[in-house]
């Protein structure tokens, strides 16, 4: 049997899939990607909760900093204030998301490893192939030294 083209993580979002072209973003978007490849592979669906609520709160507060950083972005470069709303109200979204998944676990309901991953996966690919895409395009015009050189 071949085994050479076995993977060690399913890589569930592949970079490439969320390129924007600006650097720090892309670097932390990478990070995101790396810690949601990793969590496909130690979710579980069986084991304690515990150790699934680990995972899932080290994404969430990544996430959060990394919103952090977006928004800072945003300010000091004046994007326009209704882009800037709409942005952050998808951030927003998202954390009441998580939070009602946790406390949903946490009392007690079933959330499957295919449910979580499902939402993460789908949220981060269209929020940044869309939202942030407009945001880094908006960026890499204003100040072409925040862009990638790729
Ligand atoms: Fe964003």
């Amino acid at each position: 049997m071949n085994t050479i083209m076995s993977e060690s993580y399913p890589y569930i979002i592949q970079p490439e899939d969320i390129h924007t072209g600006i650097t720090g973003i892309d670097q932390e978007h990478q990070i995101l990607v790396n810690m949601l490849n990793i969590a496909s592979e130690q979710l579980t669906d069986d084991c304690g909760r515990l150790s699934n609520e680990e995972i899932i709160r080290d994404l969430l507060s990544y996430a959060l900093y990394h919103f952090d950083n977006e928004e800072a972005l945003m300010l000091e470069y004046q994007y326009p204030t209704a882009e800037r709303e709409k942005h952050v109200r998808e951030h927003r979204d998202f954390s009441t998301s998580v939070a009602q998944l946790r406390l949903a676990a946490n009392k007690g309901k079933r959330v499957t490893r295919e449910e979580l991953l499902n939402f993460l996966k789908a949220w981060f690919v269209k929020h940044i192939s869309g939202t942030d895409k407009q945001l880094a395009i908006f960026l890499g015009k204003l100040d072409p030294s925040l862009s990638s050189k790729a």
